[in-house]
């Protein structure tokens, strides 16, 4: 496929790899606007537990999923005035966003959302499929990836803060499984595309990788940096 008129920065990669982060700091350099796909999935079973719709109930996702109007304000996503943000980005709905993220309909719902976040000057969109599926227009494809234990420790982190009481081991096994669901089902499955930049995040400071993808994606075109 030819690569979009409006340039597009693909990114795929694993659970807490560092994409999140990354994505949006490179969206900032760039000045372009920025997609967190993974958000969408995990609003749609925020929604669905929002308004007690159980989550195998496979026709009101889709429904969700084909109904959400998020308004995405930087890193914030605002849900009737309220950013939802802090409520969503927890490893839990991590979680319910890879049980439903299978159903074939939810994804296409969701395809079309994304598609149409492309927009001037620019997008970087972040997920598990968007250089395999819905962004195979980009000009930049990248795909991260970082050590399990290592991607556990970072959580840690995040999980002390919020005094969750996780251990690693927890934190590595819940990243394990969900790792092989991503991996594993029948539709938008994340696997590195064949034109896209691998990337090991592991051991790397964010400035470090920062620069090495700006640095590719400059290589590839990508101009307007500041
Ligand atoms: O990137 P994230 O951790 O916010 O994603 C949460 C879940 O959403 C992920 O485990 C699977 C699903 N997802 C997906 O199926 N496809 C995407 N492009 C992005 C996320």
């Amino acid at each position: 496929m030819s690569t979009n008129p409006i340039p597009i920065i693909a990114i795929d990669g694993t659970s807490s790899s560092g994409k999140g982060t990354i994505a949006y700091k490179l969206a900032e350099y760039f000045g372009y606007n920025y997609l967190n796909a993974g958000a969408l999935y995990r609003l749609s079973a925020y929604t669905a537990l929002a308004n007690n719709v159980n989550l195998s109930h496979k026709e009101a996702l889709i429904q969700i999923a084909s109904d959400l109007r998020p308004h995405f304000k930087g890193k914030q996503i605002i849900i009737n005035g309220k950013d939802v943000w802090p409520i969503i980005s927890t490893q839990e709905y991590g979680n319910h966003a890879s049980v439903i993220s299978p159903i074939k309909e939810l994804r296409e719902a969701l395809f079309y959302a994304q598609r149409k976040m492309i927009a001037s000057p620019g997008l970087v969109a972040e997920g598990r499929d968007m250089c395999t599926h819905v962004f195979t227009d980009a000009k930049v494809k990248l795909y991260l990836d970082a050590d399990v234990t290592v991607r556990a420790e970072r959580r840690l982190i995040d999980e002390e803060r919020k005094k969750t009481g996780k251990t690693l081991e927890m934190i590595e096994k819940e990243l394990e499984l969900r790792d092989h669901r991503d991996m594993t089902r029948d539709l938008g499955r994340l696997y590195p595309a064949d034109d896209a930049c691998i990337i090991d995040t592991g051991n790397k400071t964010i400035d470090e990788v920062l620069k090495e993808c700006v640095e590719w994606c400059e290589a590839q075109g990508i101009v307007g940096g500041c």
